[in-house]
Parts: C-alpha cells; sequence; structure tokens
C-alpha cells in the first residue's frame, strides 16, 4: 500500500493507493490543500479514483467536490450525508475497492449521525470519532453522546487491539496510534460504563470551531467559502 499522510493545521488527509494497480483514495481533504494532494499523487504515480469525506466537517473546508470535478471521480461519503453533490453513499460493512484494497466501512455516528471509520489492512482511517488521546465531540449538530458510546465501545474499540489508529485531527504532531493504546490511555475512555461516558461528553464545555457556520454551510451545500467568492470577483473586477 502506498500511503501519504498530509498534516495541516491540526486537520490529517490520507493518500492511500494501490501499489500494483496505481489506483488511489484521498481522505478527508482540504481546500487549500488541493495542489499538495495532486502533487503527492503525481509524485507517486497514483490516479486517484475517489475523494471521501469521513463525515461533514464543521472546522475546515472539505475539497471533496472540487477535486470530483477536477477529476471526474466521485464523492463518497456515507448515506446519512445531508450534502446534495454526494456521488457515493455508502454503508456500513460495504466495501470500496482501490485497485486491490479493500476498504471497509463502519458507520460511526455520534460526532455526527453521518460519521463512518474505514479499515484497510493495518489500520483504520476514525475521522473524528476516535482521535489520539480524545474523541470526536458531540455537542455540534447531528451530535449524539449516546450514539458515540456505541460507535466506540460496541464496535471501533472491539477490533483489533494492534490497529493502528489514523484520526481527522490531531494537535500534538503525532501520527498515529493503536487501538489497544487508546483503550489504555485515552482519557475519554477509562469510565466505560454509558452514563459516565455520556457525562463526560456533556460535560466537555469547548468553544466552537471558528468558522463554523461558513464551513456547514459550504460543506453541506457544495457553495464556496467567501475568500473563493473574493478572489474570484478579484479576478473579474481589477479595482476591487
Ligand atoms: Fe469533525
Amino acid at each position: 500500500m502506498i500511503f501519504e499522510q498530509i498534516a495541516a493545521g491540526g486537520c490529517q488527509s490520507y493518500l492511500i493507493g494501490c501499489a500494483e494497480t496505481c489506483a488511489a483514495a484521498l481522505i478527508d481533504p482540504q481546500i487549500d490543500h488541493v495542489d499538495r494532494y495532486l502533487g503527492l499523487a503525481a509524485r507517486d504515480s497514483l490516479r486517484i479514483r475517489y475523494v471521501i469525506d469521513t463525515h461533514t466537517h464543521a472546522d475546515h473546508f472539505s475539497a471533496t467536490r472540487e477535486l470530483a470535478r477536477k477529476l471526474c471521480v466521485p464523492v463518497v461519503m456515507h448515506r446519512a450525508s445531508p450534502a446534495p453533490f454526494v456521488d457515493m453513499r455508502i454503508d456500513d460493512g460495504e466495501i470500496i475497492a482501490v485497485g486491490r484494497l479493500r476498504l471497509n466501512v463502519l458507520h460511526t455516528p455520534g460526532h455526527t449521525s453521518d460519521s463512518m471509520c474505514l479499515a484497510v489492512e493495518d489500520r483504520i482511517f476514525t475521522g473524528d470519532t476516535l482521535l489520539i488521546g480524545a474523541t470526536g465531540r458531540t455537542d455540534l449538530p447531528t451530535g449524539d453522546p449516546e450514539a458515540l458510546y456505541e460507535s466506540l465501545f460496541l464496535g471501533v474499540l472491539r477490533l483489533e487491539p494492534q490497529l493502528k489508529v489514523f484520526p481527522a485531527h490531531e494537535y500534538k504532531g503525532r501520527s498515529y496510534s493503536t487501538i489497544g493504546q487508546e483503550l489504555a490511555e485515552n482519557p475519554r475512555l477509562q469510565r466505560r460504563d454509558r452514563e459516565s461516558f455520556i457525562e463526560t461528553m456533556r460535560n466537555l464545555n469547548l468553544t466552537m470551531p471558528t468558522h463554523i457556520t461558513e464551513a456547514l454551510r459550504t460543506n453541506m451545500s457544495g457553495g464556496k467559502i467567501i475568500a473563493q467568492l473574493l478572489s474570484e470577483a478579484a479576478a473579474r473586477v481589477p479595482f476591487m
């Protein structure tokens, strides 16, 4: 497997490719890094076949729609995604074939209702369901601490302990963790009864992401971000 982890401002995107067929998938791309993804794919001689969002992001602008148009490939998301531009809606237990690689889909609602994890070979892309030393928050639209409890304790955390965890966010520069390590050390997973976990999640009192309204508007509708609108207007109207 060809594998690239692209970190930018705490957000993680992943390019995974089949070494035999050169087919690839790009997971959780951001709008500001489109050229970087395309450069990496070209350097590794990969042809991106799918652009995938693990969930509706509230904290950054997704590049799936723009890349899908550019590359003529489908946008892939869970079937619960509200975005009208999703081309392939997938569900729990389904498999995305990327050359000879098989991405196994786990529906893991909780952080959002459309959250999913993707397992391939020795690793799992956990989106914001499971982070290194934390979990996704459940206080944003469609978040649900009870659903997250079930997705984690009855789902992801029952997978092989040595499975490598690659999350959608990591702010301390760590590349990955494992299921076993998270079970042993993740502070949010130490109170394992349902009520305690839900209580912990309900009392996190986190601040809202900086661009939440604009991020949700663009990621859910496929509309343009304000910076794009301004630069397009400035290109047409020289005095701006
Ligand atoms: Fe998220």
